[in-house]
């Protein structure tokens, strides 16, 4: 293993996910083990352009890889988006003579990263890091498993009072662009209907369905809706279904940011702990500008470029199986 890289800056960045502690403290443990210093950065792109920077050892990382958040706090930001923020946050590394990073977060994350590693030479790892699964290079992305499972503990609890008051209820989950934790929910949970980004014209597949089930006099139902389905999300979907079926009790809905809360499971914490390593040995191996993932089993580098063009798409096989399962 090389051995040019010395000290390493480790942050999360984007929306948090369960599981980020779990592979902050893999990158930290990973990186003492090959006595590299780690550094926290603290909310992300944000926290590097202001300098929020501390050495953390690996017993700051103690007790945290079953917490939920991540203790390195996250934020989303406008000012790295500019060449002045960028430079700062430049500066802020070369503070500390931190001469490669670890970035756990999403496309935005990786976008980010794509682009201040290519201004100012660094290397940069990414670490999947979003309950949305979308992003391509990997399989799974930390968080996701912990985020379905939370959504469908709660349609669980909504399909008890759905099924004594005879309700339909429109369930609306996560994800803007796609449609992993709404697909995963819906099959998990029994749903009656999935409405997901990528797909159209279940609006009127829901109408047929809900005729059917009128006509054998079941009015309760379970519909998952993605937030960034394309009928505008939970609420404008129950509206058109009570304007052609005035007679189905409906409710909405929106799980929301429950569903990235909570202490991580068993998958993703596994799944952090190995890209957490993989990523610090990564940077020792020469790796840079790429992202590290699971793809059948096999620990993958994957170029930003490709993570952030290139589209992971939906199981087929759920598609297709969803409607069929819900007859
Ligand atoms: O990317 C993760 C995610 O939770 C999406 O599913 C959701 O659309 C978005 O973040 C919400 O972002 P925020 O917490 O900034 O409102």
């Amino acid at each position: 293993m090389s051995n040019e890289i010395k000290r390493i800056g480790v942050f999360s960045s984007g929306g948090d996910a369960p599981g980020m502690n779990a592979a902050i403290r893999a990158v930290v443990r990973t990186a003492s083990y090959y006595d590299l210093h780690v550094y926290g950065i603290y909310q992300g792109y944000e926290g590097m352009i202001e300098g929020k920077i501390k050495r953390i050892e690996t017993r700051d990382v103690g007790n945290i890889i079953h917490r939920g958040g991540t203790i390195l706090k996250t934020a989303r930001s406008e000012k790295f988006k500019t060449k002045e923020g960028r430079q700062a946050a430049f500066e802020s590394l070369q503070a500390f003579n931190i001469d490669g990073l670890v970035a756990i977060g999403g496309d935005g994350t990786y976008t980010g990263a794509k682009i201040f590693g290519e201004e100012f030479g660094i290397p940069i790892i990414g670490v999947p890091g979003t309950i949305d699964n979308d992003l391509y290079g990997t399989d799974y992305t930390i968080g996701y498993d912990t985020a379905i499972n939370t959504a469908i503990e709660a349609v669980d609890k909504i399909r008890d009072t759905a099924d004594s008051h005879n309700r339909l209820f429109f369930v609306e989950v996560m994800g803007r662009d796609t449609g992993f934790i709404a697909l995963s929910t819906g099959i998990g949970s029994g749903a009656g209907s999935i409405f997901l980004p990528e797909l159209k014209g279940e609006m009127d597949s829901l109408f047929e369905v809900l005729k059917k089930s009128y006509k054998r006099n079941k009015l309760f139902n379970i519909i998952i809706v993605a937030e960034g389905d394309n009928n505008g999300g939970a609420t404008e979907v129950a509206k058109a279904v009570k304007e052609k079926f005035p007679d189905f009790d409906a409710r909405v809905t929106i799980i929301g940011h429950l569903q990235r809360g909570g202490s991580p499971t068993c998958r993703d914490r596994v799944l952090a702990s190995i890209l957490g390593a993989s990523a610090v040995e990564g940077l020792l191996n020469g790796h840079k500008a790429e992202a590290v993932g699971i793809v059948n089993h096999e620990i993958v580098y994957t170029p930003f470029e490709e993570a952030i063009t290139k589209h992971k798409e939906l199981s087929k096989d759920l598609i297709r199986l969803a409607p069929i399962l819900a007859l």
